[in-house]
């Protein structure tokens, strides 16, 4: 066989993978072949492969025998929206999608020039973990892809789609990771599996229950991003994509917004109710404010008493973070906490400005709050917010009661530029808790001073205009001027320029 012969070999058994029979399986599953998926991922011919030829040097449990080129990873480079992404996909039709030395070794080489070359990495899990053949071989090959995921912390975005299992030690890779998507009823995350917490602890649980889509996106908070099958799934990221620098070094790509800078919106006049307990919904706020009233919600289905995510102001991304009076009353607890810190450290580690609307009536009172550390957890948000040091607008809607009015991108934070609503109320506390203290013996004497006191305490602090005299806000605004003032105070801080004292780094609460 002639050389260009052996080539063509060669790349066709690559492209094959495990074989028409399991890639048939994948597609009866509801899943796309991993070639599928990088060709979805990446701008239309665009795909650079690396290491196609690569194979596994295994030859215990006979798998000299099974000796497939690529060995089930799919590894290179090409294009989203036009810029530079590093890409890897694990091919369940070949031995699991598991990873053995050399696929481990194909990965940190994509990691180490997205490293260099300052681009994002996308990695595109299905897999059936660690290649059991290859014992400790493949266990330090994580430990090598482990340790540059860390590197590659706040220097370039780093993104996982969980199309598939993704279970044991190998979940460690994606938790370093800044956004992990996943697929409802196709993909999950475990570190132990249903069947080894069954012998352990004799709990019975389903595997979609354990580590689904929904309990990562609802209840641990380990998944960012839910979507219906890969298709959308990877589409999503693409999207994210659009909002993201290449690396900490750049500045995120602008797009023209079909919207005026200047555009004016009645409606936030009269958004806000005048009973200060109703609710409303933050997110009405956002999109009234973001260009083209567009919010790309991160964490939708996790923590719903905060929102976050990104939005485009003046065609710049930016991330936005708010209180949700529409759920738990806006209180910040610990899920909460720890959602907006990790948030804020990602948008401060990549150059995006942080809008922050707050409508805040405190933490979360009870015994699991605190039993669970929120003295710990909530300190995270304070210190996140303290340490950012990209351009930071805080606009409070209504509450800002108590410590949640210090965390929450206050003006003494060094957030460049606090505006209220004239519905702000900036206090302590609530009138009704305030007076309950401040007039415990005066009440037991004269409990009918109650209502009038209450009145007196809301009058004269349950305003933001107390806290204009003392400049820790920089304005009142009218709600319908939020746009143009948030556009006009983000072009001000074009080229802010803040630091953090040197240290090796800081010692946030974990
Ligand atoms: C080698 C593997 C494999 C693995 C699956 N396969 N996992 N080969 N190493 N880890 C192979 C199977 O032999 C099979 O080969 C093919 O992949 C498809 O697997 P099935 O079992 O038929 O698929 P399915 O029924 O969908 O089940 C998927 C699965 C299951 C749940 C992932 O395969 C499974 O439990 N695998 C083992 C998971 C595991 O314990 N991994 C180690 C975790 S510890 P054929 O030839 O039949 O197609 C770990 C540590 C990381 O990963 C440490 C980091 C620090």
């Amino acid at each position: 066989m002639n050389r260009l012969d052996e080539l063509r070999r060669r790349q066709r058994a690559s492209e094959e993978g495990g074989g028409v029979e399991r890639r048939e399986r994948q597609h009866r599953e509801g899943k796309l072949s991993a070639r599928e998926r990088v060709e979805l991922l990446l701008d239309e011919g665009s795909f650079e492969e690396t290491d196609k030829l690569v194979t596994h040097r295994c030859r215990d449990f006979g798998m000299d025998e099974q000796v497939i080129p690529g060995d089930g990873f799919i590894t290179g480079y090409g294009l989203i929206h036009g810029r530079l992404a590093y890409v890897f996909a694990q091919d369940f039709t070949v031995f699991g999608g598991s990873l053995s030395e050399t696929n481990a070794q194909k990965i940190c080489k994509v990691m180490d020039l997205a490293m260099k070359n300052g681009a994002p990495v996308i990695g595109l899990n299905d897999s059936g973990g660690a290649r059991i053949q290859e014992g400790v071989a493949s266990l330090a090959g994580y430990a090598d892809i482990f340790l540059r995921n860390t590197l590659a912390s706040g220097v370039v975005p780093q993104i996982s789609a969980i199309l598939g299992p993704c279970a044991g030690g190998a979940v460690y890779s994606p938790a370093i990771t800044d956004f992990v998507f996943m697929v409802d009823q196709t993909s999950y995350m475990f570190v132990t599996g249903p069947d080894v917490i069954k012998t352990v602890t004799h709990e019975d649980v389903t595997k979609e229950r354990l580590g689904g889509s929904m309990t990562h996106n609802s209840v641990s908070g380990v998944g960012h991003f839910l979507a219906h099958d890969d298709t959308e799934c990877i589409q999503m990221v693409r999207e994210l994509m659009s909002f993201l620098p290449q690396n900490n070094r750049d500045e995120a790509p602008r797009r023209a917004a079909d919207d005026s800078w200047d555009r004016a919106d009645a409606a936030l006049d009269t958004l806000v109710p005048a009973e200060s307990n109703v609710p409303y919904d933050m997110k009405d706020v956002i999109r009234r404010v973001a260009d083209d009233g567009y919010f790309f919600e991160v964490h939708e289905h996790f923590a719903k008493n905060l929102v976050v995510g990104f939005g485009r102001m003046d065609g710049r991304p930016i991330g936005i973070v708010g209180n949700q009076p529409a759920f738990l009353a806006g209180c910040l607890d610990i899920d909460s906490s720890i959602k907006g810190a990790r948030f804020v450290r990602f948008c401060d580690a990549f150059n995006l400005p942080i809008l922050t609307f707050e409508d805040v009536p405190g933490f979360l009172p009870g015994t699991a709050q605190e039993f669970g550390g929120i003295i710990r957890h909530g300190a995270k948000l304070l210190y996140a917010y303290a340490e950012a040091t990209v351009p930071k607008i805080t606009v409070i809607t209504r509450k800002a009661y108590g410590g949640a009015y210090c965390v929450m991108g206050s003006k003494h934070l060094r957030t460049d530029v606090n505006f209220a609503w004239p519905t702000a109320e900036i206090a302590v506390m609530g009138a009704e808790g305030a007076v309950n203290i401040v007039y415990r013996r005066e009440l037991q004497l004269n409990p009918e001073s109650r209502g009038a006191k209450t009145a007196e305490f809301r009058e004269r602090f349950a305003n933001p205009f107390v806290a204009a005299e003392r400049g820790f806000v920089d304005d009142v605004i009218e709600p319908r001027e939020t746009r143009p003032r948030v556009i006009r105070a983000l072009r001000m801080l074009e080229n802010k320029v803040d630091t953090m004292p040197r240290k090796k780094h800081g010692n946030i609460p974990l």
